[in-house]
């Protein structure tokens, strides 16, 4: 089991307010599963993605990740896996806009204390592996927005994470461009990736093997998707 989570609950505090987002979602994920999470705006998608992603801490339950109690680690021990262990794909790509696509690629590499020439030669890997081998010395702004999402892509693929996580990554392109890019998480899973992925739309959740919904922070279903020969 690689994820293995009970009755988590996530309180957050706003001054003597409590904002209740998570109500005791108990959730386990397998190596090489691709899982879309749903449910409406609000009901808890992006703060289990922040925590299974060890961004953020539950007030109350557990959670383990790949044999580890994550739940109960401090910040730097979360640093440490999500560094190892964790790819983020986000909805907005989070490029540094200065660097071409090699360098934004290494980075998690120059984080983990990798050497220079191993980092170029991981992050050629990592971009061929996205399509994006001759787009290397682009900057973001030279590149398409399907093509940031892809650089990003290969940047939380480089460090050979156990999972990626991703949190609407198709939500600022065009119905055609997200579709391309559900096409990269797919030969990603093939290639024995673990990927969970949010969305609030049915047609990108349909490119994943089960849907967990999420409403008023508890799990609603979690069902397996049939594949009527799609392709
Ligand atoms: N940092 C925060 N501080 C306070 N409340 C938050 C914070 N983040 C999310 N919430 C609240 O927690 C609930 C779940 O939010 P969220 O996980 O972002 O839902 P979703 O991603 O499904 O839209 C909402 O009621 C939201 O307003
Ligand atoms: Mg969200």
């Amino acid at each position: 089991m690689l994820i293995d989570i009970k009755k988590l609950v996530k309180i957050y505090e706003l001054g003597t307010i409590e904002v209740p987002a998570l109500n005791g979602v108990s959730l386990d994920i397998d190596h090489n599963e691709y899982v879309a999470i749903m449910g409406p705006s609000g009901s808890g998608k992006s703060t289990l993605m922040n925590i299974l992603g060890c961004l953020d801490t539950p007030t109350e339950g557990m959670y383990h990740f790949s044999g580890e109690d994550v739940s109960r680690m401090d910040d730097d021990q979360l640093a440490t896996i999500r560094n190892r262990k964790i790819g983020f794909v986000f909805q907005t790509f989070n490029l540094l806009p200065r660097a071409d696509a090699l360098h934004n690629v290494e980075l998690p590499l120059i984080y983990s204390g990798v050497p220079s020439a191993r980092r170029k030669d991981l992050a050629r890997e990592a971009l061929e592996k996205v399509g994006l081998a001759d787009r290397v010395e682009h900057k973001p702004n030279e590149l398409s927005g399907g093509q940031r999402q892809r650089v990003a892509i290969a940047r939380a693929l480089v460090n050979n994470p156990s999972i990626i996580l991703a949190d609407e990554p198709t939500g600022n392109l065009d119905t055609k461009t997200g579709e391309e890019i559900m096409e990269v998480f797919e030969k990603l899973y093939e290639q024995g990736h673990t990927i969970i992925l949010v969305t609030h739309e049915e047609h990108i959740a349909g490119h994943a093997n089960r849907i967990v919904r999420l409403r008023d922070g508890l799990i609603e279903s979690d069902e397996s998707v049939k594949k009527n020969g799609r392709h």
